[in-house]
């Protein structure tokens, strides 16, 4: 009984960190930086470094850098992050961003990891946005597509006859 009531607080805990996915309700001291990403995700960083995103904060100027009303939107955890970096999507990272974590879906999810829906687009990329044109998830989402790194090719079958 007193073991089903540990997991039980596990659990529990787990989920107050699911709860708790407001970028402004997390703790920002959560947050490690894209660097710590690239490590293990080189072609993702890439595409993330050619995009808007990772060059949001430099649409402010002077003052508005350090202004929580636009670096909620043009930064990452209101710390020293520049830019929209991965943890603003995919949640922050202390206690996912290992291998043995990311590799269990469930794991990696309890402790931070998020799924990235148009919801989340939406947070930032609001009807306030400065843009002519309307919020359309396909076409925002192919100007920033990413994803895991590439498997390597499997060998490819002897040619017929070279036996
Ligand atoms: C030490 C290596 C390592 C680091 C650091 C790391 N990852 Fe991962 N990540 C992995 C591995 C391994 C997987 C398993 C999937 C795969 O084969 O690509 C993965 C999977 C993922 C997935 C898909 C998970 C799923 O279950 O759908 C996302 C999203 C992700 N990582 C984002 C991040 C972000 C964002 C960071 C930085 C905060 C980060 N990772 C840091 C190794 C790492
Ligand atoms: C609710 C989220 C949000 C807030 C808050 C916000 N922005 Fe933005 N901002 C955006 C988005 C999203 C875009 C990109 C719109 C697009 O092009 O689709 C943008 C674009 C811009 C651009 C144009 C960027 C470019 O490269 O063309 C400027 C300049 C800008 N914002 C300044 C600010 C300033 C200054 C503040 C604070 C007073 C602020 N924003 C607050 C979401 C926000
Ligand atoms: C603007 C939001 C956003 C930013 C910034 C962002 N991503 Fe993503 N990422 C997504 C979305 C949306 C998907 C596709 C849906 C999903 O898998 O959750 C995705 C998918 C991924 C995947 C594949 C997930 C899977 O299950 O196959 C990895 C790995 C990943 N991102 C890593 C990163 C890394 C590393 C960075 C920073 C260098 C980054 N992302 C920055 C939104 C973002
Ligand atoms: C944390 C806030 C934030 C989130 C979440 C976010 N964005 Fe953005 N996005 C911005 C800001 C700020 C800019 C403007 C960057 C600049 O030009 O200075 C921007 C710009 C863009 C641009 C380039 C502008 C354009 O209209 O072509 C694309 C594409 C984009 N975002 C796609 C996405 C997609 C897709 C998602 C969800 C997967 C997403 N964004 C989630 C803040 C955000």
């Amino acid at each position: 009984m007193r073991r089903r009531l540990g997991i039980a607080v596990v659990l529990g805990s787990g989920l107050a960190v699911l709860a708790g996915v407001g970028l402004a309700a997390v703790d920002t001291s959560e947050f490690v930086g894209a660097g710590r990403c690239l490590q293990c995700h080189p072609t993702a960083h890439k595409a993330w470094q050619g995009s808007p995103h990772a060059r949001a904060h430099l649409a402010l100027s002077g003052k508005q850098v350090a202004d929580p009303r636009c670096t909620q939107c043009h930064g990452t955890a209101e710390r020293d992050l520049a830019g929209v970096q991965c943890e603003s999507c995919h949640g922050p990272g202390r206690y996912y961003a290992q291998r043995h974590v990311m590799k269990d879906a469930v794991l990696s999810r309890i402790v931070g990891l998020r799924d990235v829906t148009e919801e989340a687009c939406r947070g930032c990329h609001t009807d306030a946005a400065p843009t002519v044109r309307a919020f359309d998830h396909a076409r925002l989402w192919r100007a920033i597509e990413h994803g895991r790194e590439p498997r390597p090719e499997p060998a490819p079958a002897p040619a017929k006859g070279a036996l």
